[in-house]
């Protein structure tokens, strides 16, 4: 009997000094930092640098690589050309993976694949993610991009540009939040993809097109926008539990939980759950946060026993949806902060490349003939 590893569950292919996961504790840290720390101590920046460095960087580093990531912020009149062109009602998602190939086109280091020329890259492509999906959102209102501010960090750069509003401190900070807690997380689908590319030793923007390709489903970074249709769909807090009940029951998904490693609280999910109860407090609970709750009760009994709980995605658009962010840019955002995963994980796989080739068990017909098409029924 052969064992098939159906969606490379368990599959290990190779090792990584970035991210652990412990899914039964629900424990996640990057370079042995737990995820709590990098999110109440870091910025996305610093995270970033220290994924493509596998090392805290030094303050001196750090002031560097945010001033190089600064300096790269802006666009060329060509590529936000190419934005302000695309038909109007794109997915956001399908103009990113548009967009991000055509930066491609445009960076004269592109088809370079040596270690220096794939980080140098990647500091671009962090930087520019922001200016892109940004432009994007622009031109689909039918607006001019807003040109990038260098006075403010990434995260308030992204919201101003997005906007064109300047953000406040604690909105930018909580969106610095966001980027630092979707910034790695192993090999997860997208990841894996961006790396399967570059195991051919392909180039930097091919593998981060790819890796945008595998972002976009429902079931990896697609989710976040599919838990705001589901509270949409559901309306208010007091048909939540039915609702859930009802889907539970027709054996459908609900999405926003389960995990294929975490088989308890994602440890992210509590971070951004604690963001919005500090909000609920505050303002008091908003519809949203309080349909969530009733889900979260509702899954945790029907399904903790299965190991289903929330994910990441449960409560990051409630946290983007109070940021006044369209739902059809959360999965772009999930980009603007696994781009520096992505990146820093194709650098280290590419160090010590090896093809990936996986191979399926042949279930098909053996000993045929070729029949010529006139004497098919
Ligand atoms: N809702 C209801 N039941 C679920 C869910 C869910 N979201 N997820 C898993 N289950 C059930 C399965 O139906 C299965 O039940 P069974 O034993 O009766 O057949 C059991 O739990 C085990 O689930 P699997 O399908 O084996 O889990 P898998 O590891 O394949 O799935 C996945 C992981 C794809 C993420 C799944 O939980 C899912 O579809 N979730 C919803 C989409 C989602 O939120 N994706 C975001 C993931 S996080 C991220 O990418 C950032």
């Amino acid at each position: 009997m052969t064992n098939i590893a159906k969606g490379l569950e368990g599959v290990l292919f190779t090792e990584s000094r970035l991210t652990f996961i412990n899914g039964t504790e629900g424990i996640l840290t990057h370079l042995g930092i737990p995820i709590q720390e990098w999110a109440e101590s870091s910025s996305f920046e610093e995270l970033s640098l220290a994924l493509l460095d596998g090392k805290l960087p030094t303050g001196a580093e750090l002031a560097a690589f945010d001033a190089e990531l600064r300096a790269n912020r802006a666009l060329t009149p060509q590529l936000l050309e190419v934005i302000a062109a695309m038909p109007r009602g794109v997915h956001p998602m399908q103009a990113l993976r548009t967009a991000v190939s055509y930066l491609g086109l445009l960076d004269p280091q592109a088809e370079e694949t040596t270690e220096e020329a794939r980080r140098a890259i990647s500091v671009r492509m962090i930087a520019q993610f922001a200016t892109v999906i940004a432009a994007i959102h622009r031109a689909q209102q039918g607006q001019e991009a807003v040109a990038p501010r260098q006075d403010l960090t990434h995260a308030g750069n992204f919201l101003y540009m997005l906007t064109g509003r300047e953000p406040s401190p604690e909105q930018a900070r909580l969106f610095d939040i966001a980027l630092v807690l979707h910034a790695d997380h192993g090999m997860n689908a997208s990841t894996f993809t961006a790396i399967a590319t570059s195991s051919t030793l392909s180039d930097m923007y091919s593998c981060i097109t790819s890796a945008i390709g595998a972002l976009k489903g429902p079931l990896h970074g697609g989710a976040n926008e599919a838990v705001m249709d589901m509270l949409d769909e559901i309306g208010t807090p007091d048909k939540a539990a039915e609702y859930i009940t009802g889907k539970l029951d027709r054996k459908e998904k609900i999405m926003g939980v389960g995990h294929r490693v975490y088989k308890y609280f994602d440890p992210r999910s509590r971070v951004l759950r604690d963001y919005a109860e500090h909000v609920a407090n505050k303002e008091g609970k908003s519809r949203y946060y309080q349909i969530l709750e009733t889900i979260e009760k509702t899954v945790v009994d029907r399904l903790g026993s299965k190991g289903i709980y929330p994910n990441v995605d449960f409560y990051s658009g409630t946290v983007y949806s109070d940021l006044g962010i369209e739902k059809e840019y959360f999965t772009p955002i999930f980009a603007l902060a696994r781009i520096s995963g992505w990146c820093a994980s194709v650098i280290e796989y590419t160090r010590d490349n090896r093809l990936l080739r996986p191979d399926a068990v042949y279930t098909g017909a053996s000993d045929q003939h070729y029949v010529p098409i006139e004497q098919r029924g």
